[in-house]
This record gives structure tokens, sequence and C-alpha cells, in this order.
């Protein structure tokens, strides 16, 4: 009897396991939503399914969705005012009032329901977009399913530095597309640098005639090379582009911040006005040709400086709709300050303690004057020191303490520090061979989507105050438009999902081997980079064995395939193919090296991992 309950229970439990693995309860979507409630069926697109919308702004999000099925699947479906059978409907009549990026997806047998208000509208369609099949000549069938999602935090955000690499507008665009699809809402856009000012600012032109360039570009790492490429190196934005940038991101829910960097990071600026230096006979200066933190900042005592960045910001403030404008505050060294006549009787004169309040009072007096624009300040967590600004948000980078205290003040912070992955110029695997060159550090995927970027150490009262997260792309080290997409991809899924979900419905085994499997199989398909993640499975390790049984692979990717070696060659496609446990014997005193690595159907490669199986016996 009690034989035959066990069974009897055995029998339900595994069946319960089974329903449970055949039900997927995500549908793949990244970032992971709230709430997904499978139903039976499916609902069947074809040639004679309309898209309907409600308001001329529903309208909008309708549109993006048609181009996308007219430019991925070749299917072009024409657009109704009203729903009837057989639509897909974008309707924010119903819309919840509340969070406006909130939606909800009902996909029946005879309609699929988008609702959602602009943003939400627009989440509700990347949502849809990710039920669609990867296999571009499939019957476009979308389970039924009912979701309903909001995010996490309100700040979403990505950065750019363009001023160590410039990068198109045709690129920024791209960029804008990739973090839209997963529902990142901020462009962190940094304009300014030691190596280039990006953006045409009219009343001062040679910030970009001379700032906008350099003569020379140092070649490889900046801590072992030594080299420089001796070829001139230059771009810039013109205010027509980023009018064209804002409003292309507008019409994807993405809030342009640009970033005007000071007092430090300020060299180019510097080359084409050496007079806002230190001291009575300042410069010449030129644009950095290498990396790293210059002593050469802008004087904080003369005025000349704040009338020159006064009226940067009187131009960059019209071109963008943010509430934010970034300014900065970052490695701002104070050597040249403390020896410099203006800046010392900047102190002297306004009863200040030493260089740290300079700098606080260089970035007070900028903020009241953006304030007086009705904006706002973020600066990086520098800002923090000899007071903070009043009204303004922290971007906290070098750790928590930045965001505990800021948040402490009772001022808002935005968390992007690599503690939590998020510096993604630092390298996605801890092999710096197997990497491309990069500033080092590590942020894998793995760690950026294992973090939770809500500091423990702000009080529960205080956590109000953290807006959200942002990781950044520093490009010391990229130089071309495919490296950005390679930082970017996937470990932007991981962002999304740390961004977007709420903790306690994170799975690292669901996202890497199913989610982010199945999204980076889309992308494989496109002329977009990414760095296919290593094999899952197994780990670099050593194991002390005569026989040892390599089993339960999974490729990174949906639809790729792993080849392996055993001879300590790096594996490729040329390679044996893994299909099943592959058992290895290693003769006594022998070593064997296993190597897998995973190859796209596009043909990229994973980098390989490592098993060395070492029989020590003699
Ligand atoms: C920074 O990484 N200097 C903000
Ligand atoms: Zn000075």
């Amino acid at each position: 009897m009690k034989k035959l309950f066990s069974l009897a229970l055995a029998l339900s439990l595994g069946a319960t396991v089974f329903a449970q693995e055949k039900k997927d309860l995500t549908l793949n979507i990244v970032p992971l939503p709230q709430h997904v409630q499978i139903n039976n069926g499916s609902f069947k697109i074809n040639a004679s399914t309309n898209i309907a919308f409600d308001s001329e702004e529903d309208k909008k999000v309708a549109v993006l969705f048609q181009d996308f099925l007219k430019s991925n699947y070749n299917l072009d479906l024409p657009l109704a005012k009203s729903a009837k059978s057989n639509s897909i409907y974008f309707s924010s009549k119903n819309a919840k009032k509340g969070n406006t990026e909130a939606y909800e997806l009902n996909i029946t047998a005879d309609k699929v329901i988008v609702g959602g208000k602009a943003a939400g509208l627009f989440y509700g369609m990347q949502s849809l977009i990710q039920l669609l099949p990867v296999d571009k000549k499939a019957s476009l069938e979308i389970q039924q399913a009912s979701i309903q999602d909001e995010p996490r935090f309100a700040y979403r955000g990505l950065h750019l530095d363009v001023g160590r690499h410039f990068f198109p507008v045709e690129f920024i665009k791209k960029y804008i597309d990739i973090l839209s699809s997963y529902k990142l809402n901020t462009f962190h856009w940094h304009l300014t640098e030691d190596q280039g000012w990006r953006i045409e600012i009219k009343s001062h032109p040679k910030l970009t005639q001379i700032g906008g360039q350099r003569k020379q570009t140092l070649l490889g790492n900046y801590k072992t090379d030594g080299d420089y490429d001796n070829t001139p190196y230059g771009g810039f934005y013109t205010q027509e582009q980023v009018k064209e940038v804002v409003a292309y991101a507008t019409s994807k829910y993405v809030t342009v911040i640009p970033e005007i960097e000071m007092p430090g990071h300020a060299l180019a600026a510097l080359s084409a006005y050496p007079e806002l230096g230190c001291g009575d006979n300042p410069g010449p200066y030129t644009a950095a040709q290498t990396w790293g933190v210059f002593d050469d900042v802008f004087c904080a005592g003369k005025e000349e400086t704040f009338k020159l960045l006064e009226d940067v910001i009187d131009e960059v403030i019209p071109l963008f709709p943010s509430e934010y404008i970034h300014i900065g505050g970052d490695e701002c060294p104070k050597t040249k300050w403390k020896t410099c006549p203006h800046c010392q009787k900047r102190i002297k004169d306004n009863n200040l303690k030493d260089e740290h309040e300079l700098q606080s009072y260089f970035i007070q007096r900028m903020e009241k004057y953006i304030n007086s624009k009705g904006k706002r300040i973020i600066g990086w967590d520098e800002i923090l020191e000899g007071g903070l600004a009043p009204n303004a948000t922290v971007m906290s980078w070098r750790g928590d303490q930045g965001a505990i205290d800021a948040a402490n003040q009772g001022h808002d912070v935005i968390i992007t520090a690599n503690s939590y992955g998020l510096y993604f110029d630092h390298k996605q695997g801890p092999d710096q061979n197997r990497e491309p060159l990069s500033i080092g550090g590590l942020s894998t995927l793995n760690s950026v989507y294992s973090s939770d970027p809500m500091p423990s150490k702000i009080s529960e009262a205080n956590k109000k105050h953290v807006l959200g997260v942002q990781a950044n792309i520093w490009t010391e080290y990229i130089g071309s438009s495919n490296k950005v997409e390679f930082t970017l991809l996937p470990r932007v899924l991981a962002l999304s999902e740390i961004a977007w979900t709420q903790p306690e419905k994170k799975n690292w085994k669901n996202f890497s081997e199913q989610r982010a499997a199945r999204q980076l199989a889309k992308l494989d398909q496109t002329s977009t980079f990414y760095r296919v993640p290593e094999v899952y499975g197994i780990k670099d390790t050593t194991i002390y064995a005569s026989e040892y049984t390599i089993e339960n692979l999974k490729p990174s990717v949906e639809g790729a395939k792993i080849f392996y070696t055993l001879d300590n060659y790096d594996p490729s496609e040329l390679d044996l193919e893994y299909t099943g446990p592959v058992k290895i014997t290693v003769p006594n005193s022998k070593e064997r090296i296993f190597k897998a690595v995973v190859v796209t159907p596009s043909g990229k490669r994973s980098n390989y991992i490592r098993v060395n199986i070492i029989n020590t016996k003699k």
C-alpha cells in the first residue's frame, strides 16, 4: 500500500514537472514580463490580418509594427481604423491609469490586443515582436497568452562615449533601436571629452573646428604599448543631426540626455579656447591622443569659463527635450587649480575651504544656471565632493558610496557602477587572450544578470531615490560600430532584465539557456554583431581522473552547434560536432584537453571552454 502510494505520488510529481517544462511560462521574452498566463492554441498572422489602432498616437506604434513585419517577414499588412476579426489591435482606449510604461498583451484565436499608452503601447509591441518565430519562413503563429507588464525602474539607461571614438548618426539611430527593443528608455550621449568635442556650438565654432579633431591616436594598449597611428581623427554632430537623432529617439520613446563635461575632461575644449585654462599664460593645448585623466581642466577662477559654458548650455538646451542635462563632474584633478592665481582668488573671495569646495562652487553655479532655464542636472558621483548641488541627481559609478550618500541627502541616484557589471567597456570573459583588446576589468553576462542594482545599504525609506540603472560604453578601445555592438550584446539583454523585471523573478538558467539564446538566434539573422556566449554546461576546469564524460552541453544561441577538440587545438566548425555525451579515457600519466566552442547558424564563434582531464596514475 505504501509502495503503491509512493509510486502514484512519483507519477503525479513526474507529470507536474513534465507539464511545467512543456509549458514555457516566459514566452522567451526579454526582459521577463511581470505576469504571463499561457493559454491553449495560437493566433495565426496571415495575409488577411489587419493592424488596427485607436488614436493617432496609437497609429504610430501600429505603423512601427507594420514596418517591422514588412522588413523582417516580407509581409505587408493593411492598417485599419477599428479592430474587426483577425486583427492585431494597438489600443490606448482601456489603458490603465498610472504607469505610462505599463502594457497588456492579450492573444486569443481571433485577435491580438496590445493595450497601453504611448511608451507602454510601444513596449507591448516589442513583446509581441519577440513572440514571432525565429524562422522567417515558418508560419507566423503566436501562442495564446495574456501578459500584464510594467517596469521595476523608471530610469533604464545606456550610455555611449562618442568623444574617444566618433560614431555616425546612422549608427546612433541603430543603437537607439537596439536599446529600445529591450525596453530601455534613456540614451546618455557623452558628447565632450579630452579626445574630442563632438557637438556643434554655433557661438563658439572652434569647439568642433579645432576641438573636434586630434592629431593621432594611441595604438594598442595604454599600459603596455606606446605607439601612435600618425593619422588625424575627428568628427562632430551638427545641430541639425542632433535634432534628427533626438526626433528619432522620441519616436522610439527614448529620452536623450546630453553630457557636456566640466570642469575636467576638457582638453579638446581647451585646445580650441586655451585662454580658459589655468594661469596667466595658459596653453597651448591639444586634444588628447591617448587615454587617462589629464591635469589640464577648465579654470574655475575665470569668468570667461562660465561665459563659454553658459553659451554652450544655451545652445544645448533647445536641442534636447530631456528634463536633465548631464554636466560630468568626474575625474577633475585639482593640480592646476592649486597654483592658479585666478582659482585661488575665487577660493578666497568665496570663503571656500579648498579646491574640492571650488569644484562644488563650479557645479553649483552651473546647476543654478541650468535650473534657471527649467532643466535639472545629473553629475557623476564626484559632484558630492565639497557639497552637493541642491537639486542634482547623482550617477553613482565608483561603487555604492556615492549612491548611499546622495540618497541620504535626499537626492535621486542612478546606479552605473561596475560592481554591478555596468561598465560594458570591461572585458566579457576572464581570459584577455580570448577577448578583443579592452580596457580590462571584467563584466560578464552573468555578472550583469546576477546583480540587483538596489544598493543594500540604502535605507528602506531612501530606496525611492534610486531612479534606476544604466550601463556605460566608454570607447577608448572601441573604434568601430561593429565593436560597439559586440560590446553591447548580449549584456544589454541582462541590463534590460535587471532594470525591468522584479529581482525575485530572475532565473539565470532560463535567461541564458532559453530566452537570451532565442533572442540571439534572432540577432544572428541580422547584420548586428554580438558576442556569442561560451557553451553552457561546462566551465574552465581541471579534473583528475582516468575517465570522464562530458555531457549536458547546451549552445548559447538557439539553433547553434557545438564543436570540440581533444588535442588542445582551438576548436571550430572543422572539428567534431558534439551531439551527446563524450566519454574521454586518459591513459596513465597522460592528460587530455577537451575544448568546446559554439558556432551559430551565421558562422559566429564563441570563445572556447577548456576541460583538462589528468590521469595521475603511473
Ligand atoms: C567615469 O567612468 N569616469 C564616470
Ligand atoms: Zn584657474
